[in-house]
């Protein structure tokens, strides 16, 4: 069989380290690629102004799979300083090249699994009955609208006349923003359409019906935000009832969510949600199973099959220039398992997360967070384990 090519794109800072990481796991569990590295982030925005370069686009675009690891964003008038002299005249906005990503491809949908690895120091646990102390097993699949709504970019500070003028044409707004001046106003929009909305619902409910999840809850603001969460809630119920009658349809708000998170996340199956709850609630389940070193995430077009596989975290700048790498590797780890399931290699990807399950219960390689360490470079005097480490207490147990 013809080798698969995956196009890596390290990024920023500790994207680099990580990504590399993942690739040692995936060539010790014996999974064979051709492995294309891919320009983005920080230095193609300072030195050509456009952190995600066409010749990036092309290589996705060909090659349809992308493992990658995270970049550098800063707010726009930091990011214009970065800019070499010469690019500096050229009128050039920096947008984030990961955002860009998805929109180019149309990555609508995101999914970020969460879920607790036994003997894992980070683990939630919480006071039961008679004082005792419970662990809850979080087993939790997150969907996440992931183009639209209010990450969808239409936004405006002293917007242009038609928008205000179509604006004024609410009554709300009327009544509520009128007396403003509209050089004081900023919008931004929060536009969900029925196409992508009922992607990602039958996304969440085929993942149910196939992982045997009993529930799917929409995680929205119905009651509040009429239009666009009532109109994916409204949109579940239909879906639910004509294609998934035996999976339970649950509704709740994403403030309250957040605060049912931590009493019973064990009741939790599939998630479902726009953006930016999305991107919320995802990190607060996160935070639950040990963090930002084990979030992981796929996001992917089904009808194009482009499918990109990163981890939640940033690129972490400081610790990138410590001499020995102290960040945990899993999260990048887990996100090239889920490229692994995406592309049908589900068995390597079963035994990755076996080999990173063994590391974590055994307790003997611990990296810093996991060691309860403040991410210092000394840390590693003090027993956590390097970034290597923690990767090669993985692959000795493949
Ligand atoms: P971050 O996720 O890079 O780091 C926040 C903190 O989390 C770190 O200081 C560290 O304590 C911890 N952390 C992150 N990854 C870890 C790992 N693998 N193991 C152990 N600890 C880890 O977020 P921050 O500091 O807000 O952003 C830094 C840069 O990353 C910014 O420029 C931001 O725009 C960018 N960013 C990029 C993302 C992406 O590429 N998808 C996502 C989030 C932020
Ligand atoms: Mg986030």
């Amino acid at each position: 069989m013809e080798k698969r090519t995956i196009v890596k794109m390290p990024g920023d800072g500790i994207g680099k380290v990580v990504l590399e990481e993942s690739i040692r796991v995936l060539d010790a569990a014996g999974f064979e690629a051709n492995y294309i590295e891919g320009d983005i982030g920080w230095k193609f925005w300072c030195t050509e102004g456009d952190p995600l370069p066409q010749r990036t686009i092309d290589l996705l675009a060909d090659h349809k799979i992308g493992l990658f690891g995270a970049i550098t964003s800063k707010p726009k008038d930091e990011a214009f300083e970065g800019l070499i002299p010469e690019l500096k005249e050229k009128g050039l906005v920096y947008s984030s090249p990961i955002v860009g990503l998805r929109q180019h491809f149309g990555l609508d949908i995101c999914l970020r699994p969460c879920r607790t690895y036994k003997g894992n120091p980070l683990n939630f646990i919480r006071r039961g009955k008679g004082n005792t102390i419970e662990e809850p097993e979080v087993d939790v699949a997150i969907f996440r609208q992931n183009t639209e709504g209010l990450y969808g970019g239409v936004e405006w500070s002293d917007p242009p006349d038609q928008v205000y003028d179509a604006l004024m044409t609410h009554p709300k707004f009327q009544k509520n923003f009128g007396d403003a001046p509209k050089e004081e106003i900023s919008v931004s929009t929060r536009i969900f359409t029925k196409n992508a909305t009922e992607r990602i619902l039958r996304a969440a409910f085929e993942h149910a019906k196939n992982y045997g999840y009993k529930s799917v809850t929409v995680c929205e603001k119905p009651n509040v935000i009429r239009e666009t969460s009532g109109m994916m809630y409204k949109m579940a119920q239909q879906i639910q009832k004509a294609d998934f009658p035996e999976i339970e349809l649950w509704n709740t708000n994403i403030d309250a969510q957040m605060m049912w998170l931590t009493k019973n996340p064990e009741n939790y199956g599939v998630i479902v949600a726009g953006n930016m709850f999305g991107d919320i609630v995802s990190d607060g389940f996160a935070g639950l199973i040990g963090g930002l070193g084990f979030a992981c995430s796929a996001q992917y077009n089904p009808e194009t099959g482009v499918g990109v596989f990163e981890p939640t975290h940033g690129s972490a700048p400081k610790y990138a220039d410590y001499p020995v790498s102290i960040v945990n590797p899993i999260a990048m780890i887990e996100s090239a398992c889920m490229m692994l399931d995406y592309i049908d290699e589900q068995e390597i990807a079963k035994m990755i997360r076996k080999a990173v399950a063994e590391v974590v219960a055994e307790g003997k390689v611990r990296t810093y967070d996991m060691a309860k360490m403040s991410g210092r470079p000394d840390v590693i005097e003090h027993g956590a384990a390097s970034t290597v480490q923690m990767t090669d207490a993985i692959i000795d147990k493949l």
